[in-house]
């Protein structure tokens, strides 16, 4: 049986920079389901359907072919037979992404998908249901968060450093937003498992989340 790690919660907690330090250390695969969600989104703009057309999203997600590669460790997302890694990491692609993966059979595809990958690899995931969907017998899972406002501070020095305009209280109302969509929408909405440990990165170190979580494992 492959070892398994899940790690949830909501937009800018850290998960996608702990997970790699965790998969790194324990030699599993990280898979990142956000980008694969991102992957679908980008799929449907690119498509000209909008998020309200739930139909068509239903019956055009079948169109879009996600699959995920490794190049030195890091993961590659591919829609149709292209690397689209460089064009999903936008805050526009993140809106349409929470408003698309509110569709269920969306979500029905990516839970294959991410089913599929765990069951092959040793995998650190993470996203918004994996304790609680994707994967509810993993060995560890972490429900990592931090106040709106420290998770705000953290994407406005993130996009000031690669000298994107921005400002902080646009950031912390958009993320206030997300969390909202992500937490209320009726098909695996984003919540604490029962099974899984706390953790509140707000004045944690990124080195004292990882060893928390490898002390788990
Ligand atoms: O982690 P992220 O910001 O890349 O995720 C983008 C959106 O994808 C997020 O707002 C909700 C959705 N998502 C999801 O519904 N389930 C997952 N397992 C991962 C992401």
């Amino acid at each position: 049986m492959s070892y398994s790690i899940a790690i949830d919660g909501p937009a800018g907690a850290g998960k996608s920079t702990i997970a790699k330090i965790v998969a790194k250390k324990k030699g599993y695969i990280y898979v990142d389901t956000g980008a694969m969600y991102r992957a679908v989104a980008l799929y449907f703009m690119e498509a000209g359907i909008d998020a309200k057309e739930q139909e068509k999203i239903s019956t055009n997600v079948q169109n879009a072919d996600v699959t995920i590669t490794y190049e030195n460790g890091e993961q590659i997302v591919w829609l149709n037979g292209r690397n689209v890694n460089g064009l999903i990491r936008t805050e526009e692609v993140g809106k349409m992404t929470s408003a698309i993966s509110v569709n269920k059979d969306v979500r029905k595809k990516m839970v294959e998908l991410q089913q599929a990958l765990a069951k092959k690899e040793c995998v650190v995931m993470d996203g918004r249901d994996i304790g609680t969907c994707v994967l509810p017998d993993a060995n560890v899972k972490i429900y990592l968060t931090a106040s709106s406002h420290v998770r705000a501070i953290r994407r406005f020095e993130e996009l000031q450093s690669k000298g994107q305009e921005c400002d902080l209280e646009t950031i912390e109302k958009d993320i206030i937003d997300r969390d909202y969509q992500d937490m209320h929408r009726e098909i695996s909405p984003l919540r604490q498992a029962e099974d899984a440990m706390l953790l509140d990165s707000s004045d944690m170190t990124i080195e004292q989340v990882a060893d928390a979580i490898l002390k788990l494992c």
